[in-house]
């Protein structure tokens, strides 16, 4: 805090305000997007910061890795046809390219303590039909979310990232790829890498998860042409809180101390320090 010079009363200092990170989570299917989108989640609610977590995936399961009570926890957006439709205006081949969206947090958002969660879902492309109308609705919505100028927001992606369109992505700080050491994982890597050289994002890192040994991150970073960011140990205890059903966090220290210090690196690159 500075000083005010002639009554010595303290100045807001813009160096200690700490600004909303809105960080995306992605990555290729299974690799642990959601797992590690919850310790982040936790590590940012346990800092006293105000985190909003979005569930982008097709089959959201964010609620239950953060110990929400599933009856409080609404249906994905995704999932309410009617209301998409609705709101698209969708008439033939016409759509409302700019849906009214405002309204939805407060039908869709829920609270636990420091963590707001949106399950905001992904429509499942059938055979027939484009679902342009329905995801202009969620795109809005999810563009609208990532507005909020005081909360952090975790953005847990389903795999690969172009259904959410380009300038969504774009809008977030910074994007983790999480990655194992497989080449499957690899490859998604490179395909987001490409894209975010498209977007001209500045902020894009490696995340290594699933790591046996100091070769795993050697592996990842040869492969990936990227220094991962931060690394996540291969954990029995996270799987069987997995299994269990029950929060994620506090279920493994090391996992645990591996999102703080991935938390830090990011509030650094945020000029949060
Ligand atoms: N480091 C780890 N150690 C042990 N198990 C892990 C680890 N990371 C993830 N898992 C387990 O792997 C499975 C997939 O993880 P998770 O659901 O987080 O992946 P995801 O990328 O979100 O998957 P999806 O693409 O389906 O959304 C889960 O059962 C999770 O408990
Ligand atoms: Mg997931």
């Amino acid at each position: 805090m500075r000083r005010r010079p002639e009554t010595g009363r303290s100045l807001p200092d813009s160096r200690c305000r700490v600004k909303a990170m809105k960080i995306a989570v992605c990555g290729k299917g299974g690799v642990g997007k959601s797992t590690i989108s919850a310790f982040l989640i936790s590590t940012l609610a346990g800092r006293g910061r105000k985190v909003l977590a979005i569930d982008a995936d097709p089959s959201p399961h964010l609620a239950r890795l953060l110990g929400f009570n599933p009856e409080q926890v609404p249906e994905p957006v995704a999932s309410m046809t009617g209301l998409l439709q609705e709101r698209s205006g969708r008439d033939g081949p016409f759509y409302n390219m700019n849906p009214r969206v405002s309204d939805l947090p407060e039908k869709f958002l829920v609270k636990n303590g420091n963590i707001s969660l949106m399950v905001l879902g992904a429509i499942q492309q059938g055979g027939a039909g484009c679902a342009c109308a329905e995801n202009a609705v969620l795109r809005n919505l999810l563009n609208m979310l990532l507005l909020s100028p005081d909360e952090d927001v975790i953005l847990d992606m389903e795999a690969g990232v172009e259904h959410l369109g380009r300038g969504t992505i774009a809008a977030t700080d910074h994007i983790l790829m999480v990655v194992q050491p497989y080449r499957g994982s690899i490859e998604t890597a490179a395909k987001i890498k490409s894209l975010a050289k498209d977007l001209d994002i500045k902020s894009l890192h490696v995340v290594a998860n699933n790591v046996h040994d100091q070769e795993d991150i050697r592996f990842i970073q040869r492969e990936t042409g990227m220094t991962p960011l931060a690394s996540f140990c291969s954990s029995d205890s996270v799987r069987m809180a997995e299994r269990d059903g029950s929060p994620l966090a506090g279920s493994d220290r090391a996992f645990a101390e591996s999102a703080e210090k991935l938390i830090a690196k990011l509030e650094k690159l945020h000029g949060n320090d």
